[in-house]
């Protein structure tokens, strides 16, 4: 059998977290080895943002993120922040813009990112191992046995940054979860997450004709609320305000749906009676509201034919209230096929909040999407990935 390969730091996933926890470790002059099954490195960063990497926000705080333990992200997170992030963004010449609420996003193209890592990981004389498959991860005399399609290397630390489940078709694998529970690591339940709702069966009929009607809303599950705008698809529910919720929906929870957040609906719909009391009330909410929607909301609510004259306040409030608080319960979600993010993971109650190392293996760390620490839409996952990585690769 050949001799192993000796590094002083394994980092399994090239994804954004491992990168920089690589580029971290090298640059402090260890041996740092990097491997991942895919052919190339960052590929989620690569289609991320519809190609532009949304690679941080600028109001990122650990308000912005799940996990069991809410606070255990806040170490990181303090210690290279999304500014330290945009200040490596800037010195590096790359150009960028803020979208909306705060997301940064390149001006050119997520390239930019993926070759600021691989850059720094050069600089730093990581060694990068691509197209090559984990067979087994051991742990005896102090030091990590990783069996590869690569041969075998022996490295005195060990970080698994290898992601979470979705989108399996881009190599994601739950890989650092077996790893975690191997070493005797609780994996908190995982899930898709920022994550489409697909029709239960009853509604695809109903509301298919509608697909590429967007409208703002606030949405609202189990007591948190996104104020951002739904994009009705031929399979159900999207668009930021549906991912965003995701998150906090289980199977069965009814979604409810403010259509006109802005807008005083009951207000609008009396001053509308005196001036043109002929009119239906659905005439004026289409002149507010994406017509094709207030057409279908009529026939599904069915609140029966009206003249604004006919209404009294209460039949005007109960149309406004209907459109304020739309109720629905989703079929269910499009699963980890198109979700941006793994809910859950390793339980943060076991790893160390400045380092990301396990309390149970010292030198086994674990950073990224990996962990049970899920970031909202619009960066957050990405300086997740950044600050856990960063944790790791200072770790002393
Ligand atoms: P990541 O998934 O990036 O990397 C894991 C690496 O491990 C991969 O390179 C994979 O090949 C490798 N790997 C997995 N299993 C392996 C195995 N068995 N053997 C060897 N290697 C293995 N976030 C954000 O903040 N802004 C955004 O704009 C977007 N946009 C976005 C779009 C889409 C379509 C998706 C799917 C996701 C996003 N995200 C996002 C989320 C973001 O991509 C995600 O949170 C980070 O990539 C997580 O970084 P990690 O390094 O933890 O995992």
């Amino acid at each position: 059998m050949p001799a192993a390969t000796k590094t002083d730091l394994m980092v399994l996933g090239a994804g954004a977290a491992g990168m920089i926890c690589a580029a971290e470790a090298g640059k402090r002059g260890l041996a740092v080895t990097i491997i991942d099954h895919a052919r190339a490195p960052g590929e989620k960063i690569r289609i991320s943002g519809g190609g532009r990497c949304n690679f941080t926000n600028l109001h990122c705080s650990p308000e912005n993120f799940l996990s069991r333990n809410p606070r255990f992200a806040i170490s990181a997170l303090r210690s290279f922040s999304q500014h330290d992030f945009v200040e490596r963004v800037k010195a590096r010449g790359i150009a960028y813009h803020e979208k909306t609420l705060g997301q940064l996003f390149c001006d050119n193209s997520a390239r930019d990112i993926i070759d600021m890592l691989t850059d720094d990981m050069r600089a730093a004389a990581v060694r990068l191992e691509l197209s090559t498959e984990v067979f087994e991860v051991g742990h005896r005399d102090s030091h990590f046995e990783i069996r590869t399609s690569n041969g075998v290397w022996h490295a005195r630390r060990l970080v698994v940054a290898t992601g979470g489940k979705s989108i399996p078709k881009m190599g994601a694998t739950g890989l650092g979860y077996d790893i975690a529970q191997q070493f005797g690591h609780t994996v908190t339940e995982t899930r898709a997450a920022l994550v489409p709702f697909t029709w239960a069966s009853n509604m695809a009929e109903i509301w298919k004709p509608l697909s590429g009607v967007s409208v703002d809303v606030k949405a609202e599950c189990n007591g948190v609320s996104f104020r951002e705008a739904m994009l009705l698809t031929h399979r159900g529910l999207s668009g930021p305000a549906m991912l965003q919720i995701s998150s906090y929906w289980r199977d069965g929870d009814p979604l409810k749906i403010d259509l006109a957040p802005d807008l005083d609906l009951e207000g609008l719909l009396k001053q509308a009676r005196s001036e043109r009391p002929k009119t239906s009330p659905w005439t004026v909410l289409g002149e507010l509201l994406p017509k094709r929607l207030t057409q279908r909301l009529e026939e599904v609510l069915a609140l029966g034919a009206m003249r604004l004259a006919d209404m009294g306040n209460a039949a005007i409030g109960e149309v406004a209230e209907r459109l304020h608080g739309f109720g629905l319960v989703p079929g269910g979600t499009e699963g980890y096929r198109t979700a941006e993010v793994t809910l859950g993971g390793v339980d943060t109650r076991e790893l160390n909040q400045k380092t990301m190392e396990s309390r149970l293996v010292p030198g086994l760390h674990f950073i990224g999407e990996v962990v049970d620490v899920t970031g909202h839409l619009g960066g957050h996952n990405f300086q997740w990935a950044w600050s856990s990585g960063v944790a790791a690769g200072r770790f002393n």
